[in-house]
């Protein structure tokens, strides 16, 4: 079931397009990772999607409310959690304080709302530090706080604008997991990243965002859909008995590179066991076979390029 559906969706400031005509869905319970350069229209895409700021043309649904429409915009804005890009706490506050004005703000009940405090500060390792004041936190533990923040009124959707940008690697991994724990709740995470590593990780499909979509895929589709992945078989000498019986199963290419056949396979998983038989039966004697290719960093960075 798609909990969020965008259709044409653009936005212009002016003259100027800032996102041109977006059509995508997202499911529900799935983390989809929007990827893109500076000022490729990600932020202003997430701002449309939770009706922070209307779209110029197009529409969008999400679970079905149309954020087109102001009362269903009132009903986008409780069901859905936003991490901004800039955190935006009251200094002077306790981080509980924080969380109970944000969590009252949403009219959420305040039963709801203590209990989602308690548990996500202490899904952030944040608990022992509710009531210290806001002014006294590292940046890190600012944007902990603003991800509890979008989680307190048991939002469904959750839209997080690089949640993980500025902070150290295991702050970083805690923020992975919390979403992890969230999509198992089958909740939905549309998550706006400049690190290719983490959607890799904890994103079902990707978005490639240049104004314009791109591409949108699994990780493993768009790295399959570039071309450039080699097999490499190692062996201890090559004769033409082995090349004869490797052209024999018709690679997309071979190349002899020393000792190594260096092949382009249309399908590896299939064919390379299939290669091995033969090189082996042929007298081959193999010392390595590994695979070398693109990864969604050559994909992400050809496919911005073009
Ligand atoms: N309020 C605004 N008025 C005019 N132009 C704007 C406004 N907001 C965004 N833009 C422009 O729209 C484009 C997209 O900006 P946006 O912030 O959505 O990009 P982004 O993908 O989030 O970039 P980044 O990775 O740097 O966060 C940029 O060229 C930006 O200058
Ligand atoms: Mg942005």
């Amino acid at each position: 079931m798609e909990a969020i559906i965008v259709e044409h969706l653009t936005k212009k400031f002016g003259d100027f397009t800032a996102v041109d005509d977006l059509t995508f869905s997202v499911n529900k319970g799935e983390v989809f990772g929007l990827l893109g350069p500076n000022g490729a229209g990600k932020t202003t895409t997430v701002r449309m999607l939770s009706c922070l700021i209307s779209s110029t043309n197009g529409n969008a649904t999400i679970s079905g409310y149309n954020i087109t429409n102001k009362d269903d915009a009132m009903k986008i804005r409780k069901i859905t959690g936003i991490v901004h890009d800039d955190v935006g706490l009251y200094e002077n506050l306790t981080a509980y304080e924080n969380l109970l004005f944000f969590g009252r703000m949403y009219e959420a009940p305040d039963k709801t709302i203590k209990t989602n405090i308690e548990r996500y500060l202490n899904m952030l390792d944040l608990w022992d530090w509710k009531d210290r004041q806001v002014s006294s936190f590292s940046k890190g533990m600012r944007q902990k706080v603003a991800i509890a923040r979008a989680l307190v009124h048991d939002p469904t959707i959750l839209f997080m604008d690089e949640p993980t940008a500025n902070l150290d690697p295991e702050a970083s991994k805690v923020i992975r997991e919390t979403i992890l724990s969230l999509k198992s709740e089958d909740r939905t995470i549309f998550l706006n990243t400049h690190n290719l590593d983490e959607a890799q990780r904890i994103c079902d499909r990707i978005g490639v965002l240049k104004t314009r979509m791109i591409a949108v895929d699994t990780p493993v589709s768009l790295e399959k859909s570039m071309t450039g992945r080699r097999t490499n078989i190692v062996l201890d000498a090559v004769s033409e008995g082995i090349l004869d019986a490797v052209r024999a199963l018709k690679p997309l290419s071979l190349e002899v590179q020393g000792r190594t056949l260096v092949l382009e396979l249309s399908d590896p998983a299939k064919e390379t066991p299939v290669i091995i038989t033969s090189v082996a039966a042929a007298g081959g004697k193999i010392t390595t076979v590994n695979e070398t290719g693109a990864s969604l960093e050559d994909v992400y960075l050809k496919l911005v390029k073009e």
